[in-house]
């Protein structure tokens, strides 16, 4: 059975081809233009595995290139995870965000729909939910709100993702929710590899004590929060991956009822930004040089998951608490080295 991900030498879906290749008989096959990776990753990948990957170097914003991955292939659902993910980027240039997480998804639908794929998951991300008044948030929340075209571009795919699922007689959406992924695979041989300098807090951490970086600035100590640095749910990036297997199955057997459903991907622990870096610290027994910085426009002070639906409906918990986390952030940064892309 053919599983297509889009976006497979990217941090989250390579982990989630792992976990394929780990724990299912399925074939992944991916769909990746290498706009924010290498192909190195599928060497890493089989490595790991001993599984050579197939992926096509084709962008998503050509629908007529891609038709041949749906010419070649056979696929009994679509895990889609090509999209650009840099809040700050998307803010400088828009119209390159809104095309290729735009364009992209609707070409996608457009050759998922003309060659019958039935089930689609969707990744998507806790900036819909915008800056919460109640937490932890769950699926009752209101969403819909952005504070950056990432993330509208997220709140609109889901939208699109709705609309075209509840028209459609044979089309399931899962739309998940992700909340701040990070850590790297148990073997230290595959994780988060940035272009150009990290704007994610662990990638940054990493770098810094490796010394690709001189200082992390921990931007903001005067938020309304237990030590007032910004609060976030991290969640262990092999979790994320094991829940798309857990959602994936969840539509192939026909269990989701209705065309469109979302569910949110956390750990329900919040953890502040000081608090994540004593773990690194602390876990790895290295030094990291830090300071407080200003706040970083955008940031929301605090926000964590309710996560019971994803047990609920997917039979899906986290495993990996923040010291794995960190500590496999670490292996994986001193099996790159200094190296950077
Ligand atoms: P990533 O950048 O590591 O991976 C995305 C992959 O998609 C990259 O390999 C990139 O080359 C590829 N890609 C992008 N646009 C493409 C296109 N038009 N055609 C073909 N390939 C294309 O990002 P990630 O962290 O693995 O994120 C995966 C998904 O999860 C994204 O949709 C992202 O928005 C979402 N998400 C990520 C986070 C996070 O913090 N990492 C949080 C919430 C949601
Ligand atoms: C953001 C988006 C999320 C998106 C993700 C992918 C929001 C609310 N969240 O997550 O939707 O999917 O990026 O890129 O828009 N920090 C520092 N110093 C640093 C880097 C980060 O202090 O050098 C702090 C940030 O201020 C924040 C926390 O660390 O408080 C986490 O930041 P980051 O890893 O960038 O993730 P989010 O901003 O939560």
């Amino acid at each position: 059975m053919k599983i297509l991900i889009t976006g497979g030498a990217g941090f989250i879906g390579s982990h989630t081809i792992l976990e394929i290749l780990e724990h299912t008989d399925w074939t992944p096959i991916s769909l990746d233009s290498f706009i924010n990776s290498e192909p190195r990753t599928f060497d890493r990948i089989k490595d790991i595995t001993g599984t050579e990957v197939k992926n096509y170097a084709l962008d998503l914003r050509n629908l007529e290139d891609c038709r041949q991955v749906f010419e070649e292939n056979e696929f009994a659902g679509i895990l889609h995870f090509a999209a650009l993910k840099a809040v700050g980027e998307s803010v400088q240039k828009p119209l390159l965000y809104y095309q290729n997480n735009i364009q992209g998804l609707l070409n996608l639908i457009d050759l998922q729909m003309e060659y019958g794929v039935p089930h689609h998951i969707y990744s998507s991300s806790c900036t819909v939910y915008g800056s919460a008044k109640e937490l932890p948030v769950s699926e009752s929340t209101p969403s819909g709100q952005a504070e950056s075209p990432y993330g509208w571009t997220k709140v609109m795919s889901e939208e699109i993702l709705k609309d075209i699922a509840l028209s459609s007689e044979s089309l399931n959406v899962l739309a998940l929710r992700y909340f701040n992924p990070v850590g790297a695979h148990s073997s230290g041989k595959l994780g988060e590899l940035p272009k150009g300098v990290p704007n994610n807090l662990v990638p940054y951490i990493t770098q810094t004590a490796v010394g690709v970086r001189e200082k992390l600035t921990i931007h903001g100590d005067d938020y309304e929060t237990r030590d007032g640095t910004c609060l976030r749910d991290y969640i262990h990036v092999t979790d994320i991956a094991s829940a798309h297997l857990a959602a994936m199955k969840h539509l192939l057997e026909g269990k989701q009822r209705a065309p469109f459903d979302f569910i949110n991907l956390g750990s329900g622990i919040g953890v502040t930004v000081k608090e994540a870096v004593d773990a690194f610290i602390k876990v790895n027994q290295v030094h990291l040089n830090y300071a407080i910085g200003p706040r970083r426009s955008g940031d929301v002070a605090a926000i964590y998951a309710d996560n019971t639906k994803a047990l609920s409906v997917l039979g899906w918990k986290p495993i990996r608490d923040l010291d794995e986390m960190m500590r496999s952030a670490w292996k994986w940064q001193q099996e790159l080295g200094r190296q950077s892309l």
